[in-house]
């Protein structure tokens, strides 16, 4: 069915903005632009409609600030692995949300959930109790501690995003510094090509010139090392330090892992000289590399003091998580932090079931077989390619192929043929699919890859 704009609709979208900017809105227009917005929201939810998507994104684009660059296609529903756009063509998704879809798109068990919940309480202030944010703590600290993770995780803050996951974790850190009797503790330590977010403590823990140089300056106290430079840590963390972050498997970055001695050496460190070390495990995370916490495989020694969490906790529901020890929690007192949002029912409640699903063994050991099949079949495509595949890096379902040149060619060739990949870093392809990805998706996805690679190495 074709998209059909109502005429007060079409009238709306083409007036608004001078009608804005005269600062010229009236009751009567505002009701008018609502019930036309909700028009076009009736007539477009059917799930075979046919309405020229380039003309509704060429209409709509100047209502959003330019943020982001994308292809003129827009995805209307989804599901497990496969997306489909406004022109039903179906997409195999490698890309999983960025890491968030772990489950696929549509599951089930997430929509009845949501569905369930939504009818008895979305919101409710956190000056109340709800059956929950409590719930989903006690099965995130008892499932961790459990898994053979983060041994000394004893309490969790909820909260929206990764962002804001990592903002409570600086400043938490921040917070054991101030107490500790050295007023100068409250210097940062986080690593290039690293990524903890947009927010300006997150962001000013991200030394990527291009996130940081607009915004600048960034708030005082953060240095950076080099990730796996074990003789650089000395310098880099001091008594002044106050908390030390690291992702133990970049993703932004290029999917870059960070090395078992390099994290003992960092933790031991940090121990030394009394900073919190903060595991973000943003991406890496809930079960991604099929292990339930990326450093479940790091001894007990150079566990964290915090470590963040979000993306695939709400599988598409906004929410995330900062989880900490007995020694940083007794440091925050009531009224230190707080959000409007974080934990309410709905969120939690999806996050409690998504989370008892990621946490799964048997799902786990899928991903770490499903991981192993999806790397040798790319390996096998670096001897196929030597001229333009470098390394295979990444460990489960988060994986980099590190190009010999930039990738910008291949991700439009892949979409144009039906796969969605990501980049990441300097010219390296990022796979992060839904977890529940089968071996004939991971084949067919590939498939398509290699045929892409096969044209590009005919051409150079
Ligand atoms: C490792 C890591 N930390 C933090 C973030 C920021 O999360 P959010 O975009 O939810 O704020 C991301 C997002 O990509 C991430 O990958």
């Amino acid at each position: 069915m074709a998209l059909r704009l109502s005429i007060s609709a079409r009238n709306v979208f083409g007036r608004l903005p001078s009608s804005v900017s005269r600062g010229a809105l009236t009751r009567t227009a505002i009701r008018s632009i609502n019930t036309a917005t909700q028009a076009a929201e009736v007539e477009r939810a059917p799930t075979s409609s046919h309405f020229n998507a380039k003309d509704v994104i060429a209409k709509e684009a100047g209502y959003m600030v330019a943020t982001y660059s994308r292809p003129e296609i827009m995805f209307e529903r989804g599901e497990g692995s496969y997306l489909w756009d406004t022109d039903q063509k179906k997409y195999l998704d490698f890309t999983a949300g960025i890491a968030v879809n772990s489950l696929g798109h549509a599951d089930k068990g997430v929509t009845s959930v949501i569905a369930d919940q939504a009818q008895k309480l979305i919101h409710l202030c956190n000056l109340y109790h709800n059956p929950w944010t409590g719930e989903l703590s006690r099965l995130i600290i008892d499932t961790t501690r459990a898994s053979g993770a983060m041994v000394d995780a004893s309490k969790v803050f909820i909260c929206n995003s990764g962002s804001e996951a990592n903002e409570a974790a600086i400043k938490f850190a921040r917070k054991v510094g101030k107490v500790s009797g050295n007023p100068d503790k409250t210097g940062f330590v986080s690593f290039h090509n690293s990524f903890h977010g947009r927010t300006m403590g997150s962001l000013s823990a991200t030394p990527t010139p291009k996130y940081q140089k607009p915004f600048g300056p960034m708030v005082p106290g953060f240095k950076y090392g080099q990730l796996n430079d074990i003789a650089g840590i000395a310098d880099l963390v001091n008594e002044n330090t106050c908390g030390v972050i690291v992702e133990p498997i970049q993703g932004e970055g290029g999917v870059n892992v960070a090395s078992k001695s390099f994290l003992i050496a960092l933790k031991k460190r940090c121990k030394e000289v009394g900073a919190v070390l903060i595991y973000d495990e943003i991406q890496c995370g809930l079960g991604r590399t099929g292990e339930l916490w990326a450093h479940a495989i790091l001894p007990v020694e150079a566990h964290p003091d915090i470590m963040t969490t979000a993306k695939a906790l709400g599988n598409g529901v906004p929410i995330g998580a900062t989880i900490v020890t007995e020694e940083v929690a007794e440091k925050i007192v009531i009224g230190d932090h707080g959000t409007t949002f974080g934990g309410n029912p709905l969120a939690t409640r999806v996050a409690h079931h998504v989370f008892s699903r990621l946490s799964d063994p048997e799902m786990l050991d899928e991903v770490k077989r499903k991981g192993e099949l999806l790397k040798d079949e790319l390996e096998e495509m670096k001897l196929k390619y030597p001229n333009l595949i470098e390394q295979i890096r990444g460990r489960g379902l988060i994986v980099g192929v590190q190009l010999k040149q930039d990738p910008a060619k291949i991700v439009a060739e892949c979409r144009n043929r039906g796969l969605l990949i990501l980049t990441a870093g300097t010219n390296t392809l990022r796979i992060v699919p839904p977890l529940v990805i089968t071996d004939e998706q991971i084949h067919q996805g590939l498939e398509i890859l290699d045929g892409v690679l096969a044209d590009v190495a005919e051409e150079t």
